[in-house]
């Protein structure tokens, strides 16, 4: 076993083209938060980077949309993000971006030292160009017909549609989403990282030697690796990001998955410009990456083989990888704005980011894809958090102020359901580290809250409140322990619920909390002053819960009008609105050509009650116009009356539009009365 004398986490840095949503916490941000809160209250050295993504396509794509710089956009969304994560209490040692002169400057270098080692190969290839506006496309920016299920604006890199994975030129039609043009196939050379050099080492290092990755994490580079690694282009012919720092590359910028995860030092580097190499150089550094699944190819095989090429840095000793979080049944999609927002819940939830901690960590998608639903949500703080956590917190400290006046009574003789209350305790801190060091979040929160219930249990079997009226005594044991429990629980929560444990370490008028103290009773002294008891959580109501299903269903509705619109059907209407118009069968009395006007024809209709004249604009597919005389047609009788060329239409005949644009008349297949109503 290698010896560590600190720790360095990271956690995936998001893209700043939207705001983080409670996927993003779930996998990544909210399991590296309490892993680094963990370590900081055992007193260990740990240094917890953050920072945004703030290169790449998406990013210039939403920029030109909006009409302003990428430079706009990531500034909104860094601002945005960092806020949130700070108000989320995510506590990063620092959290900066990718934009900034220390980062350009460092991946830069990271580049050239690995370019002069010869770590790269250099390679010409094919690849679509807009001749109109001189540039490469990127496959996000070329769109077409899906070879597959015949979408017409399928992407270079996918169909949106049938969701097939596609390369630029399976598209078939394929036009520049800059243009509008046609593009040509152009030769373009590019650097690659080749992975194929690095994969005996990668095999030895991952399936070898990091047999206790998780499952879903080694199981993933195992596929890779059994798949065969081929060379990564580590380029791009584009405008916005780290410029190729080498001769010959003007034009060319470095990848966003090169440059982002070399973000994780330079905000190291910015943070602490003179002591930063130890972070990332040291061999007593353990260093760990918190990402999501979709991340993993990335930080178990490309940065490694990256870092090793560049000579430095050491490997990561860890990738706790988690999988997807889907809301209300459904895979969250920033595009689609399914999501719930962290800045809207912060909003929405003031004072409450430990219960969206608290239900995030319980679902957590750990080992497979998990579902948040907001009546869960409500469940979890009212049945868990409320009932038993604050129930037994508050029970214990108005109990206390009730009857010895708010300070810490004295321990009396201990009966055998004390000891045996005890002994349920004492494992707790050793079965939550077990499960923290193992990144088992779930299991360990569960844990925690199992000696809440502990608590809860012994206090609705000790009954204080009904001893109080025989035996002071033995109600002041029972308070005794009760608050130790309390003072416990303050330390063990306070990885995963921050906001209540420090509400809850000033209630009990603690100093400070320290892990080592976990899973003893000495934690308070007899005759401590106790602060004011708060309610540690309050009830959600239906309503709360209402608003944001709500909120959800709007976005449901919105996007099935916005891909109804996408097809272009019009929106939907109502059965009131069709009800509306009046379509009606009659028959054709009399038809012929309006003179110098030559799409029209004038009908005389038989409608029922009377005859009405209409007008419609068929004439160039009727070119026999008596030849209708007789034949059956259909007509919105209550169109408002215009008049055409001096006469009075009085009406509207329906035909069909063929794709050609021919227009074909609509009649029953059958005599029907005239007057016949069409529904
Ligand atoms: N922006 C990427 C994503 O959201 C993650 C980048 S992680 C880093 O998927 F390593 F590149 F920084
Ligand atoms: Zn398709």
């Amino acid at each position: 076993m290698k010896e560590f004398n600190r720790t360095t986490v990271t956690s995936a840095l998001p893209y700043a083209n939207g705001p983080v949503h409670i996927g993003h916490l779930a996998g990544v941000y909210v399991p590296a938060d309490i892993y680094v809160r963990y370590l900081r209250l055992k007193g260990e050295e740990v240094l917890f980077v953050g920072g945004s993504d703030e290169h790449g396509v998406p990013i210039t794509i939403k920029a030109k949309k909006e009409g302003v710089t990428p430079q706009d956009i990531v500034n909104r969304y860094h601002t945005i993000i960092k806020k949130s994560f700070e108000d989320f209490g995510i506590s990063f040692d620092v959290y900066s971006r990718t934009t900034s002169p220390t980062h350009k400057e460092l991946a830069s270098d990271i580049f050239k030292t690995i370019y002069e080692k010869g770590g790269f190969i250099e390679q010409s290839s094919e690849q679509y160009y807009d001749e109109k506006v001189q540039q490469f496309l990127a496959d996000r920016y070329i769109t077409g017909k899906c070879p597959h299920c015949g979408n017409e604006n399928a992407y270079g890199d996918q169909c949106e549609s049938c969701g097939t994975s596609l390369n630029p030129t399976d598209l078939i039609n394929p036009k520049s989403a800059i243009s509008g043009s046609v593009p040509v196939m152009r030769e373009t050379k590019h650097w690659y990282l080749p992975l194929d050099q690095h994969e005996a080492w990668l095999r030895k290092w991952i399936l070898e030697d990091h047999k206790e990755w998780k499952p879903n994490v080694y199981g993933q580079c195992k596929s890779w690796l059994d798949m065969g690694l081929q060379p990564r282009a580590v380029s791009r012919d584009l405008d916005w990001g780290i410029p190729v720092p080498v001769e010959g590359a003007e034009g060319k910028v470095l990848y966003v998955w090169f440059d982002a995860p070399i973000g994780y030092i330079s905000n190291t580097k910015e943070l602490l410009p003179d002591s930063w190499e130890k972070w990332w150089k040291a061999e007593d550094t353990r260093l760990l990456h918190f990402i999501g699944k979709d991340n993993i190819v990335f930080h178990c095989i490309v940065f490694p083989a990256m870092l090793k090429a560049e000579g430095s840095y050491i490997l990561p000793e860890n990738v706790p990888a988690n999988e997807f979080l889907n809301l209300e049944g459904d895979k969250i999609s920033t595009s689609r704005n399914w999501a719930v927002w962290l800045h809207e819940y912060l909003e929405d939830f003031p004072g409450k980011q430990d219960v969206l901690r608290y239900v995030l960590t319980a679902n957590a998608p750990e080992t497979k894809d998990n579902d948040f639903t907001w009546k869960d949500f409500q469940a979890r703080n009212n049945s868990e958090l409320v009932a038993i956590y604050g129930n037994f917190i508050n029970r214990a400290l108005v109990l206390t102020h009730k009857f010895f006046d708010g300070k810490v009574p004295a321990l009396g003789e201990l009966t055998d359901y004390d000891k045996q209350t005890l002994e349920e305790f004492v494992h707790v801190k050793t079965d939550v580290e077990k499960l923290l060091d193992n990144f088992r979040f779930r299991d360990a929160q569960k844990e925690a809250m199992n000696l809440a219930r502990i608590g809860n249990k012994y206090l609705a079997d000790t009954e204080p409140w009904k001893v109080a009226k025989t035996d002071m005594e033995r109600v002041a044991t029972i308070m005794h322990l009760s608050l130790q429990i309390a003072a416990n629980l303050a330390i063990a929560f306070e990885p995963f619920l921050p906001f209540s444990s420090e509400k809850l370490r000033c209630m009990l008028n603690l100093n400070s909390f320290d892990w080592k103290q976990l899973g003893h009773t000495n934690l308070l002294k007899t005759g401590d002053q106790l602060g004011t008891p708060e309610l540690l959580f309050e009830k959600i109501e239906d309503i709360t819960i209402e608003v944001q299903v709500q909120k959800l269903l709007d976005t449901k509705k919105a996007n099935e009008a916005a891909a109804w619109k996408a097809n272009s059907v019009k929106p939907n209407i109502s059965f009131e609105d069709f009800q509306k118009i009046d379509i009606r069968v009659g028959t054709v009395l009399d038809c012929q050509k309006v003179p110098k006007a030559d799409k029209l024809l004038q009908f005389r209709i038989a409608d029922g009650i009377e005859e009405r004249t209409i007008l419609s604009g068929i004439a160039a597919y009727y070119p026999n116009p008596e030849e209708l005389i007789g034949a059956q047609v259909c007509f919105i009788a209550n169109f408002e009356p215009r008049k055409l060329r001096g006469i009075f239409s009085e009406g509207m005949i329906l035909s069909a539009e063929d794709a050609d644009g021919k227009l074909v008349l609509i009649q029953p297949k059958s005599t029907v009365s005239n007057g016949a109503e069409v529904k």
